[in-house]
């Protein structure tokens, strides 16, 4: 490696073979999802309408590592190992003696990490003839993914984007017709849980998430497919951290001190995360570990971790997270895919045991590191991805007062330049910071079911 190196890559032959199962290395075995009805854990039967039988058993797997099927890795190498590069032109703009790296799952075909499940989901469909995937979009990159996986594999895919993405952002709407899909504005007139909401309502992914699993659930070829949250999506998310820790030794770095990545529904976050963490609980390196969501949304920081339902109408299993209660409209900010009410159980079971921390950041703090990034290193990120380095400028900040030389992590989960009217926004001042009130927090809790 010569002293400036920037861009860690690893060879298509050093490709990760396994995915990472945390729930092997938690000290705590985390809460069972219920069932809606009887409030009893759920089994495989209770998921068989929704998911195919890979998937459920890899919902409630134990062990440790689970092999990548070949024709998943197949289409992985198409834009995997993604590369570990080393910020040094914004290191040099902060004064840090902080050393900085970023993962940036951008590359891949829908310019975020979302293609790393979408694929394998589609893939294990695929395997017992399922016709059509129905699914909610936030941002629009989860429907992009699940698209672009579909016309790989010759599904259907008809994707729900939640109203207020889909009215300001028509290029991302196209992108995932270019990629074979549908798309229709949630809360739509399709279905029972959409027609509870008023035509021109900005949706919520919740209400996204009740629309495509009624639609599912009721046609025997069609099954859902969920971007986050589940056990299942964040297994195969791991893949960026497998990666990560294996560039990091190619770039000289024994560990990583920091580890930071924005947490929507938890799973670019916990698929950095959880390797470094099987790492810290082995003992082999130290890092805090950082999730980061917007003061709008604040569900690690601000919500109960209590049994809650993942869409608004109650259609999901019951699962412990945090959450800010499965009612809860967020107010339309500008990183749609952080704008979910609660959290991924395995993320939320971390915070819990205090194994990892949260914290909420407003977002134009979160536009103006992405502002100083895209001008340093030449990637406009995600605004999602844009808390993460908002985050890791604050610890690159502290490092240059303090004088340490942590080396910080940090996930880039995709580009933003289908998102570029939000930094439009940001450049003409007319992005506001709206953190939740106490009030509008009050009501939301309440909706939470008494379990
Ligand atoms: C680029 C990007 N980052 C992060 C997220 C948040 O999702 P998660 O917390 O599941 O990674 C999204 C969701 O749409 C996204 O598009």
């Amino acid at each position: 490696m010569s002293a400036d190196q920037v861009m860690f890559t690893l060879d298509e032959s050093e490709q990760v073979t396994h995915w990472y199962n945390v729930v092997a290395d938690l000290p705590t075995p985390p809460p069972p999802p219920l069932h809606p009805g009887t409030h009893e854990p759920v089994g495989p039967d209770d998921l068989a309408a929704l998911f195919p039988i890979e998937l459920i058993l890899q919902e409630v797997s134990t062990e440790r590592y689970v092999e990548i099927p070949e024709p998943v890795r197949e289409v992985y190498r198409q834009y995997r190992p993604s590369p570990l590069y080393r910020a040094r032109r914004w290191e040099q703009k902060l004064g840090t003696s902080a050393r900085i790296y970023f993962k940036y799952e951008g590359v891949s075909p829908a310019g975020s990490h979302k293609t790393n499940t979408s694929v394998p989901q589609v893939y294990y469909n695929s395997l017992h003839g399922v016709r059509r995937l129905t699914t909610e979009t936030g941002a629009g990159q989860w429907g992009t993914a699940l698209a672009y996986a579909c016309s790989l594999f010759g599904l259907e895919c008809e994707v729900w984007q939640v109203g207020a993405s889909y009215d300001s952002k028509p290029q991302r709407r196209t992108l995932i017709e270019v990629f074979g899909g549908s798309v229709h504005r949630s809360p739509s007139r399709l279905t029972e849980s959409g027609k509870a909401f008023p035509e021109g309502h900005p949706g919520s992914l919740g209400i996204a998430i009740s629309e495509a699993v009624e639609v599912a659930a009721q046609d025997e070829t069609t099954k859902y497919a969920l971007g986050s949250v589940l056990n299942h999506v964040l297994l195969h998310q791991t893949v960026i951290g497998e990666e990560a820790l294996r560039q990091l030794t190619k770039a000289g770095e024994p560990g990583a001190d920091v580890v930071i990545g924005c947490a929507g529904g938890g799973s670019n976050f916990a698929g950095l995360a959880f390797p470094f963490l099987r790492e810290k609980l082995a003992g082999a390196q130290s890092p805090r570990i950082l999730a980061v969501e917007p003061t709008s949304c604040p569900t690690l920081t601000r919500g109960e971790y209590r049994y809650d339902f993942g869409d608004t109408a109650g259609l999901t299993p019951l699962m412990k997270m945090y959450t800010l209660g499965h009612d809860f409209v967020p107010s339309p900010i500008h990183a749609g895919g952080l704008r979910y009410h609660g959290m991924a159980p395995l993320v939320s079971h971390a915070v819990h045991e205090g194994l990892i921390e949260a914290t909420a950041l407003h977002q134009n703090e979160c536009f103006e590191a992405g502002l100083e990034f895209a001008r340093t290193q030449g990637i406009v990120a995600a605004p999602e991805s844009s808390h993460a380095l908002a985050q890791a400028r604050r610890e690159a900040l502290a490092a240059a007062e303090s004088g340490a030389e942590p080396v910080i992590v940090v996930g880039l989960s995709g580009h933003g330049l289908l998102e570029l009217g939000a930094y439009e926004a940001f450049l003409a001042g007319r992005l506001e910071d709206d953190p939740l009130s106490d009030a509008d927090l009050s009501a939301a809790l309440a909706g939470i079911p008494q379990i």
